[in-house]
């Protein structure tokens, strides 16, 4: 089982639908059952909340339902996870300052799957108008795709 985090600020907006997006991927790919996966913030602003309805709206567009609801990403989450996937380069640094010698997760940054090379953050929709959103998902359709490619070749995982 390959165990995959998404986190961003307020796991309100971009880590709910880079989830969203990710096991949407693995479902059609036929290899859902080789992964676990969640998302997380690291501010505690939204707790408990289902994803911002501009970002359900722009994934239910998709074809992609978000159930998840925003909790705060714990040190115990570099132990338990392999894979934890920043948002951001601000997410990135607050994650690697929970990191410990024992901690197992690789921390990656979304974008370094973006073969558009456009950039190194997913935007923050939060304050913008929809059109951030589409954008947000745009990005995350693109990075994710590579990120799967990247570990069904490393892990070796195909559909059965
Ligand atoms: P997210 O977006 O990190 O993509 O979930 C945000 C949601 C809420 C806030 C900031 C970013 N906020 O400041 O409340």
């Amino acid at each position: 089982m390959i165990k995959v985090l998404f986190v961003c600020l307020g796991n309100i907006c971009r880590s709910p639908m880079a989830e969203g997006v990710f096991k949407d991927l693995i479902e059609k790919e036929g290899v859902s059952c080789k992964f676990s996966v969640d998302s997380a913030g690291t501010s505690g602003y939204h707790i408990d909340q289902l994803a911002d309805p501009r970002m359900r709206d722009v994934a239910n567009s998709k074809g992609i339902k978000l159930t998840s609801r925003s909790r705060k990403l714990v040190v115990a989450d570099l132990l338990e996870f392999d894979y934890i996937v920043a948002m951001d380069e601000s997410n990135y640094e607050d994650i690697k300052s929970l990191e410990k010698e024992n901690h197992s997760a690789k921390v990656v940054l979304m974008r370094e799957y973006d073969d558009t090379k456009e950039g190194i953050n997913v935007p923050d929709p939060y304050y913008g108008g929809i059109e951030g959103f589409e954008d947000v998902y745009q990005i995350l359709l693109r990075s994710n795709r590579n990120f799967l490619r990247q570990l069904c070749t490393e892990h070796d995982l195909s559909a059965d």
